[in-house]
C-alpha cells in the first residue's frame, strides 16, 4: 500500500476506553468482575426505559425519525429551550465533533484544559485545528490562563464542568465573570455531562447564559443520557445553544444519526423523573460514603461534584490499578492524565463499593501505602 496518511492523523493516539469486564475476565481468568471505570450508572436504566425499548423493537425495519421530533420536544419541555436551540448527537461526543466540524478550519485555535475529557483535543486534531492546552490550577480550570491565550484565531473553548478526571467544578460566579470577558466570536462549550450530580447551588444557569449573549461569547451546554440516565449503550447526548449555532450544527449532522431505540429510550428516561432523582440521590450518598472510607484508609480524595472520585493512593497508582484488576475490580489508572499516584473510581452500588473498598484496603496494606 502507498497511502498518503495526513500529518495530523499521524500524531493522534486512539482514545483509551476503560477495560471491559469481558476483557478482564479473559486476560486475568477472574469471574464476577465489577467495573467502576467509565463513570457509568451502576444501577442501570429505568425499568420504564426497558419496557419502552421492548415495545419499540418491532418497528426497527423503518429508518428512525431524522429530526428526532419527539425526543427534542421532550428535551424542550424539560429544559425550557425551543426545539431549534437543541441538537441531538450520537452521544454528546458527536455534538463535540459537530462543533469542531462546523467551526474549526486548518490553523484555527481551540482551547481546552489538561487534564480534561480527551475527545476535545482529538476532534480538533482530526479536523486540522490547533489545540491550546492550559494546565489545571489547583485541580480546576484556570480561567485566567485560558483568557490569556484567547486570540483572534480562537474558535472554541471547552470547559468540562465538572471536570473529568478530577471531578472539580467551577464556582458559578467565576463562570459568569469569565464569560463576560470572552469575545463574541468565540463559542464557549460548557460540557455538563455530570451536571446532575452537582449540588444545586453549584450548577450554572445555562438558560440565561445561552439566551442573553449580548456583548459577550455565545455559550453551548452539552448534556448526555450516558451518565445519570444510564444509557451509554444507546449513545445519545444533546447540546443546548443559540438557534444560530444549532442551525450550523444541523448542516454537518448526517440524517438518522440517532437510531430509533436511542430516541425511544432517551425519551422514556427523560419522562421517568422519579428514577432520575433516585439515581442522583444514591450516587451522591455513595460518593460521600466512598470518600469518607478512602480517607479513613489514608488516601487523599479530591472533592468531586461528579459520579466518580479521583483518589491519591499515596503510592504507585498503576500498581494499585493492576492489583485491583487481579481482584476483579476495574477502575481507571491515571498515569496518562499526569496523576501517577492516583486512580479514578466511579461510584457503584453499595455491594460494588464495599467490594472495591475491601480490595483497596488489602492492596494498600500489602504495598505498605497505609
Ligand atoms: C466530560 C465528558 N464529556 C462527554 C462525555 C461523553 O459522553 P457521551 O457518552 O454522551 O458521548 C464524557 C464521557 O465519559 C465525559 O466524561
Amino acid at each position: 500500500m502507498k497511502l498518503h496518511i495526513p500529518k495530523n492523523l499521524e500524531k493522534i493516539i486512539p482514545y483509551p476506553p476503560g477495560k471491559t469486564q469481558g476483557e478482564l475476565e479473559r486476560e486475568y481468568g477472574v469471574a464476577n468482575s465489577i467495573k467502576l471505570a467509565s463513570n457509568e450508572n451502576a444501577w442501570g436504566p429505568s425499568p420504564k426505559v426497558v419496557r419502552a425499548l421492548r415495545s419499540s423493537l418491532t418497528t426497527i425495519h423503518r429508518y428512525p425519525d431524522s429530526s428526532c421530533h419527539d425526543l427534542i420536544q421532550g428535551i424542550a419541555g424539560k429544559t425550557g429551550f425551543n426545539p431549534d436551540e437543541i441538537v441531538v448527537g450520537n452521544g454528546s461526543n458527536e455534538v463535540i465533533e459537530f462543533l469542531v466540524k462546523a467551526f474549526v478550519r486548518q490553523g484555527d485555535e481551540v482551547i481546552s484544559s489538561h487534564p480534561s475529557f480527551l475527545m476535545y483535543q482529538k476532534f480538533v486534531q482530526v479536523h486540522g485545528g490547533e489545540n491550546f492546552v492550559v494546565p489545571l490550577r489547583k485541580m480546576k480550570h484556570d480561567l485566567e490562563a485560558i483568557q490569556d491565550v484567547v486570540s483572534e484565531k480562537t474558535r472554541l473553548i471547552f470547559l468540562d464542568n465538572p471536570n473529568n478526571p478530577t471531578g472539580s467544578s467551577l464556582n458559578p460566579l467565576e463562570v459568569y465573570t469569565f464569560f463576560s470577558k470572552v469575545p463574541e466570536s468565540v463559542i464557549v462549550v460548557l460540557d455538563e455531562a455530570y451536571v446532575d450530580f452537582m449540588d444545586n447551588e453549584q450548577q450554572v444557569d445555562v438558560f440565561s447564559l445561552i439566551r442573553n449573549t449580548k456583548g459577550r461569547c455565545p455559550v453551548v451546554s452539552l448534556r448526555t443520557f450516558s451518565k445519570v440516565y444510564g444509557l451509554p449503550g444507546l449513545r445519545v447526548g444533546f447540546g443546548l445553544m443559540p438557534g444560530e449555532i444549532a442551525g450550523c450544527l444541523n448542516k454537518v449532522r448526517q440524517p438518522f444519526n440517532i437510531n430509533q431505540m436511542a430516541q425511544v429510550g432517551a425519551l422514556a428516561a427523560l419522562e421517568d423523573q422519579d428514577y432520575y432523582h433516585y439515581i442522583v440521590d444514591v450516587t451522591r450518598r455513595g460518593r460521600a460514603h466512598l470518600q469518607t472510607e478512602m480517607e479513613g484508609l489514608g488516601c487523599v480524595v479530591y472533592p468531586s461534584q461528579a459520579n466518580f472520585l479521583l483518589v491519591n493512593v499515596g503510592g504507585d497508582g498503576q500498581a494499585v490499578y493492576e492489583a485491583l484488576l487481579r481482584k476483579g475490580v476495574i477502575v481507571r489508572p491515571m498515569t496518562a492524565y499526569g496523576f501517577a499516584d492516583c486512580i479514578r473510581v466511579t461510584i457503584g452500588t453499595d455491594v460494588e463499593n464495599t467490594r472495591f473498598l475491601e480490595s483497596l484496603c488489602e492492596i494498600l496494606r500489602g504495598l505498605g501505602c497505609v
